[in-house]
């Protein structure tokens, strides 16, 4: 294959791949789908597998949080909407979930191959065929489309759901702030003034910042201006 014909990796900060797929809520171009809204993408193994089942029950549940900061969930895996349609219910009665988010049907592993999503590693994570399916990937893409994390968990390994949530909230309010967030950071805590800020600066936009050390200064996160009514 011609140097400029081979797939360049994907990375924080590259635009995520377009492709157009069936979904169980009809056919999507991924970019006209992401529109002006935060996607969380994630791909699982296998329908009806026990660990997919738990977690797509548990991204259900937490949709409206999701939904609430603007983010849309996708799904994905290489087998059939036929496939996803059958395991969406039996989703639903354990969990106890409304599953309303698509999930891609991946069979060709179309959408697979352009995310990176195939197993390479576990070789009982194929199908009937012996063909790699997919591992737990997530990719959360803002509004310009731009990749801002990856993550690639193990076949045999769920994913937490809560830490997807927690890196939107992050990532979100280091758009809207100059800040960053420390380790185990959750909204509510204190944050890190960016590194681009200076003091004088960050005196005007932090009025209580405290400074640690000079490349370490935490502060609470301004309140939010209210306009009268
Ligand atoms: C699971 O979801 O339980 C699973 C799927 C594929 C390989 C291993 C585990």
């Amino acid at each position: 294959m011609a140097n400029e014909e081979r797939q360049q990796p994907l990375r924080l900060g590259s635009i995520a791949p377009n492709f157009k797929a069936e979904t169980t809520k009809g056919p999507i171009d991924f970019h006209e789908f992401i529109g002006d809204k935060w996607v969380v993408l994630f791909s699982h193994p296998e329908d009806y597998t026990p660990v997919c089942t738990t977690e797509l029950g548990a991204f259900a549940k937490l949709e409206p949080e999701f939904t609430k900061r603007g983010v849309k969930l996708i799904g994905l895996s290489a087998n059939t909407i036929d496939s996803h349609d059958g395991w969406i219910k039996d989703i639903n009665e354990i969990s106890g979930s409304n599953l309303n988010f698509p999930i891609i049907g991946d069979k060709e592993r179309k959408v697979a191959y352009a995310y990176d999503m195939l197993d390479y590693q576990d070789t009982t994570n194929v199908d009937s065929k012996g063909i790699a399916f997919t591992i737990r990937s997530v990719f959360i893409i803002d509004p310009k489309k731009t990749i801002r994390l990856i993550l690639s968990y193990p076949a045999s390994t769920g994913r937490n759901t809560a830490e997807v949530l927690r890196v939107v909230d992050s990532l979100q309010t280091g758009d809207k702030h100059r800040i960053t967030t420390p380790i185990n950071w959750v909204p509510g805590d204190d944050v890190i003034v960016h590194p681009s800020v200076n003091n004088e600066q960050a005196k005007e936009l932090f009025p209580d910042f405290k400074i640690v050390k000079p490349y370490l200064r935490f502060t609470p996160l301004p309140k939010e201006k209210t306009t009268a009514a």
